[in-house]
């Protein structure tokens, strides 16, 4: 691994990068109005995702990003602007059959932190039909919460390992254990079939939805089965460590660790940015940097709870991936959207190959903002 720099000077790169996303964000903010941003196409958010589909996965993160930034620097645009996109869930709950496994990345960024950092009871309702929501999806004879909706009964995936934390908030709010259970179930089942022994993860697995039994493990946004997707590795680090934080179950934080030994593996041979799959043919090369920028946040939160002597592969590992994005990925313009570019939302899918994307910028400011201690833990 390079040399790290020294903790003043890095803590000085970080206040500038930091300076560079409030002003950024200041813009956006002014440009988007009540709209929901995912991808801006020509450097601008032009479709609002409110109209396009207001049950959209990603509807939740720019609020969440804005709530990050009001709660470093106390700016009410910020917060007003969250709360603005905090609606659209309404309608969203109301019409039910779009929402799925996502409405954790959906209400902890919006309900569930507008409760956190203003006590909106509103809000709490809102985040409470969800986590039930999320709740019903359980398959208890899988033990696993199913993934998206249709003919999809016994699929389960992994990037629900972050929508579980919305159940581990439930079961504290109403001090009711069943929303811990269902979470804890969700999240062993992934660590039997899911993770592999060589510490990368499978996507997606299949079961059939009246036995349990495990059917098949499909490409999902990956190459192909038995290949790496980046952000899936991405979701299994942060997910796990979530899970250890939640309820102190080692074996969810050894999980986090050996899967993050597989990405830094992976990502020192590319300089610290993720490619979109770390088993895909060596061309075309195709990067994530969402998956970089989750990885990192997830490795921030391993840090936090490791003994002493552990910490520095976890932090330092962080760190080189969210300067390296700084240096080679990022756009700091003003006069145009989106700050990490070179985001990929599946491998070898066409138009949404190396562009900014919403939970990009999601992750690459909430790992700042960890590593300059002004963060909000909205997980
Ligand atoms: N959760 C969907 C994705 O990571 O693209």
């Amino acid at each position: 691994m390079a040399e790290m720099m020294d903790e003043k000077t890095l803590q000085n790169k970080l206040q500038e990068i930091y300076e560079k996303i409030d002003c950024k964000l200041q813009a956006e903010c002014v440009r988007v109005g009540d709209k929901i941003p995912y991808i801006p196409y020509n450097g601008k958010y032009t479709v609002d995702m409110r109209e396009e589909n207001m049950s959209f996965w990603t509807n939740g993160f720019w609020a969440g990003m804005l709530w990050q930034m009001y709660h470093a620097n106390g700016n009410q645009m910020y917060m007003e602007t969250a709360k603005k996109s905090e609606l659209v869930f309404d309608e969203a709950l109301e019409k039910f059959t779009g929402l799925h496994h996502d409405v954790g990345f959906q209400f902890l960024h919006t309900a569930v932190a507008d409760y956190r950092l203003t006590g909106n009871e509103k809000s709490k309702a809102r985040a409470l039909h969800a986590a039930t929501l999320l709740a019903g999806r359980f398959n208890p004879i899988g033990n696993f919460i199913r993934a998206w909706n249709l003919d999809k009964t016994g699929w389960m995936i992994v990037d629900c390992l972050m929508n579980i934390p919305l159940l581990y908030w439930a079961e504290k709010e109403l001090q009711d254990p069943r929303f811990g259970y269902i979470a804890n179930q969700h999240a062993h089942t992934a660590l039997k079939v899911l993770l592999r022994e060589d510490g990368s993860c499978n996507h997606i697995a299949i079961f059939d939805p009246a036995t349990g039994e495990p059917l098949e493990f499909p490409a999902g946004q990956g190459y192909a089965s038995g290949s790496s997707w980046s952000r899936g590795q991405s979701w299994a680090i942060y997910g796990f460590a979530l899970a250890y934080m939640h309820t102190g179950m080692k074996e969810y934080l050894n999980a986090a660790k050996q899967v993050a030994h597989y990405f830094i593996a992976n990502i020192a041979a590319t300089d610290y940015v993720s490619l979109v799959d770390f088993r895909a043919p060596k061309e075309p090369v195709c990067w994530d940097t969402t998956a970089t920028a989750c990885a990192a946040c997830g490795m921030l939160q391993i840090a936090e709870m490791v003994p002493e002597y552990e910490k520095a592969l976890y932090h330092d590992s962080a760190v080189k991936m969210l300067l390296a994005l700084e240096e080679k990925h990022c756009n700091w313009n003003v006069e145009e959207d989106g700050i990490v570019q070179d985001g990929t939302v599946a491998y070898g899918r066409e138009g949404e190959i190396h562009v900014p994307i919403i939970y990009g910028d999601y992750f690459f400011v909430e790992g700042v903002l960890r590593l300059l201690k002004k963060d909000f833990m909205i997980w």
